[in-house]
């Protein structure tokens, strides 16, 4: 449990033990850990334990005791290392982690068990937030397991999936005819109207805390990777950013990792990428900014990456900073494509915003930024269920099962299909 919430611009401290949201600098809140308390916190005790969840890190998370957890198996996702076919065979340690295979299918259930958890224990009954998608449908299934009321912005071209599982899960759903940061202003203010718990990203504390188990994972996944016991950092990380909260995060657990004795001073290269039609931090990166205002007419197939004001951009400028990592956009047909070949060549069903930092890896091992020999992870937040509205059927081949012919209809549909090479 948490023993301090402290603004990451000033580092004010603020009450731990009462609902908070943003700092009274307006920044975010982060929660702090008696971590040199912790001695019987150890990564052996951690292995040992039988929840595979994220809550097997529950000393650092805000509970008390894990009992306390709303929780529906988030955490303990796939660490798949890329098989060396086509492009991928351009990389020696390339891995996946798998993160659509969370609960409703994203990484954005982390998030939610955390907040909805720390919620419930302060008493909110009805939260809200404004969302590009996926945190929508995760904030309504955590919302109806804590038997809490939620309600949700989401701007109108959201991706139906997420609509219909918000809807499915009890939410309140407004479709707004604007852009997720007119999503967050509306939320505001309906939250100061009706007394609603605002549960929008990085401005209440607790989010960011379920994202940072992705790093604390991270770190037990390579060790299994390599046969060792010692946890172990990959040399690059590429991160799908919106309002990079899960960036965010993995840097604060790495600094938890550390302070606990886990790891060493070495850090990853961070890298965040974003699409071409909304990259807010990629061109505040590029100018030299600490923070990145608001990126004008922002427009991504990616809808995760649709953020084009981050409140959290000052702590994504510092990351990239003192990680020496970068950013990078892709365009959306190269996001595509590379959902594609993620699906295609690997069998992995990826969000658009996973083929983003698939392309954007092959881009900077183009560059020689990233070498062939670099421990690499693609960070896959969302699987490609949610995306279905964007994926073509082409070519699907009819067969008519009366056929007199079917073996020779089959035969020709082979040949007109290039794909089929069987
Ligand atoms: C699939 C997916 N990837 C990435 C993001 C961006 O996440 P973050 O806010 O942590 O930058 C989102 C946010 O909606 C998302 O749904």
């Amino acid at each position: 449990m948490h023993n301090k919430l402290e603004c990451s611009l000033t580092g004010e401290s603020h009450d731990p033990s009462v609902l908070q949201g943003l700092s009274s600098a307006g920044k975010p809140l982060l929660a702090r850990y008696p971590l040199h308390e912790l001695q019987n916190f150890t990564p052996e005790v951690v292995r040992r334990r039988q929840n595979r969840s994220m809550w097997r890190f529950h000393e650092v998370l805000p509970v008390n005791n894990p009992d306390e957890a709303v929780s529906l198996g988030e955490g303990g996702t796939p660490f798949l290392r890329t098989i060396p076919r086509g492009e991928f065979a351009r990389f020696e340690h390339l891995w996946v982690k798998d993160e659509g295979a969370n609960p409703t299918q994203s990484f954005k259930a982390r998030g939610m068990s955390a907040a909805i958890t720390r919620a419930r224990a302060l008493g909110v009954r009805t939260v809200a937030l404004p969302s590009a998608g996926n945190a929508a449908g995760a904030a309504a299934a955590y919302a109806a397991r804590a038997g809490m009321k939620c309600v949700i912005f989401v701007p109108e071209d959201t991706p139906p999936a997420n609509i219909l599982e918000s809807v499915a899960g009890g939410a309140t759903v407004f479709l707004v005819n604007g852009l997720i940061n007119d999503c967050g202003r509306i939320c505001r203010a309906a939250c100061d109207e009706f007394g609603w718990f605002d549960l929008s990203t990085l401005k209440e504390p607790f989010r960011i805390e379920g994202k940072k188990t992705m790093g604390y994972e991270l770190a037990f996944d390579m060790a299994e990777a390599s046969g060792s016991d010692t946890l172990q950092l990959p040399d690059v990380i590429l991160y799908p950013t919106g309002g990079g909260t899960g960036l965010i995060g993995m840097w604060k657990a790495f600094d938890e990792m550390q302070q606990l004795g886990w790891i060493g001073s070495q850090r990853p290269r961070m890298v965040v990428v974003q699409a071409e039609g909304c990259a807010p931090i990629v061109r505040a990166f590029e100018r030299g900014e600490r923070e990145a205002g608001v990126f004008p007419n922002a427009a991504t197939v990616a809808s995760g990456l649709r953020v084009p004001a981050a409140v959290g951009d000052f702590l994504m400028a510092d990351i990239l900073r003192q990680s020496c990592g970068t950013a990078i956009t892709v365009s959306d047909e190269e996001l595509m494509r590379g959902t594609l070949q993620l699906s295609a060549e690997q069998g992995i069903h990826g969000a658009p915003e996973a083929g983003a930092v698939w392309r954007a890896a092959v881009k900077l091992l183009d560059r020689g930024w990233i070498h062939r020999s670099d421990h690499v992870v693609l960070f896959c937040t969302g699987a490609a269920v949610k995306y279905n509205h964007l994926l073509g059927a082409d070519g699907v081949i009819r067969l008519d099962q009366h056929s007199r012919q079917l073996l020779v209809d089959l035969k020709r549909g082979l040949s007109q299909n290039e794909q089929h090479e069987l």
